[in-house]
């Protein structure tokens, strides 16, 4: 039964991932900033184990998870735990550049790097959750658009370093899905948020399952997904 370690879980594009997968019977960890969210993802998804570690300080990752006991082999792991703030660059202070830097970024990276020993035994898959804006920069979108583009550079490497070693590395590109932090993108754009209008997290889970679910003789390494309306 194939293992797959998941952030972001608990809410949006994540919590649609993780429930698609606990549905079909698949193993998963589910990643949770503390260990109170770890108990309530727990709950939510009987049989789920869970790992704890605040993404926002990747350089306490490494001791967080030295403390608990990690699978002895992932078949995927599920980088979708992301943070937003909008603002110009004029505006932008240094602790809110490096909270989206270190959410979107660097805690990806480590993540990575700490579970890279169990990928490889699986022979399995890394998925990152990008963003439209990691491939494009607009106004007041620049810590944001910086963390994914940077995520993009990240994923691009691994997946050259990896081949060999059969790790499959994807980029899933959403554009607005509708989640709590799309509502809080609207609010900081001052606009009325309407879920309607922007595509179903269902949707986004379904095309990173397609990525995950490709047979093997296959990798997908960059997927757009855009609003259908
Ligand atoms: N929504 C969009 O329009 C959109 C578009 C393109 C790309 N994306 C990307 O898609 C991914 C998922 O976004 P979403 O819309 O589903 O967002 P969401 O509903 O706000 O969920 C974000 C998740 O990240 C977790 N998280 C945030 N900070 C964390 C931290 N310091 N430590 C551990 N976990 C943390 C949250 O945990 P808690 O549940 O504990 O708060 C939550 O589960 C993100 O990477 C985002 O950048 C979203």
């Amino acid at each position: 039964m194939a293992t797959h370690v998941i952030t972001g879980a608990g809410s949006g594009i994540g919590e649609a991932v993780a429930r698609r997968l606990h549905a079909r019977g698949d193993e998963i960890v589910l990643h949770a900033r503390d260990a109170g969210r770890a108990k309530e993802l727990a709950a939510a998804l009987p049989g789920a184990q869970t790992l704890v570690g605040d993404l926002s300080d990747p350089g306490k990752l490494s001791w967080a998870l030295s403390h608990q006991t990690l699978p002895d082999r992932v078949d995927s792991l599920l980088h979708i735990a992301g943070v937003v703030d909008l603002g110009a660059v004029g505006d932008l202070t240094p602790k809110t550049w490096i909270n989206q830097l270190n959410v979107n970024l660097v805690a990806p990276a480590e993540l990575t790097r700490l579970l890279l020993p169990q990928l490889r035994v699986a022979q399995g898959q890394v998925i990152f959750v990008n963003s439209g804006s990691g491939l494009n920069a607009h106004a007041g979108w620049a810590a944001y658009g910086a963390s994914k583009h940077g995520l993009k550079a990240l994923a691009d490497a691994l997946r050259q370093e990896e081949h060999g070693n059969g790790v499959r590395v994807t980029s899933v590109y959403p554009g607005r899905t509708a989640s709590p932090m799309q509502a809080k993108v609207h609010q900081q754009e001052g606009k009325e948020y309407d879920p309607s209008k922007w595509i179903d997290p269902e949707s986004v889970a379904t095309t990173i399952l397609m990525a995950l679910d490709l047979p093997r003789d296959a990798e997908v390494n960059d997927l757009t997904v855009r609003p259908g309306r």
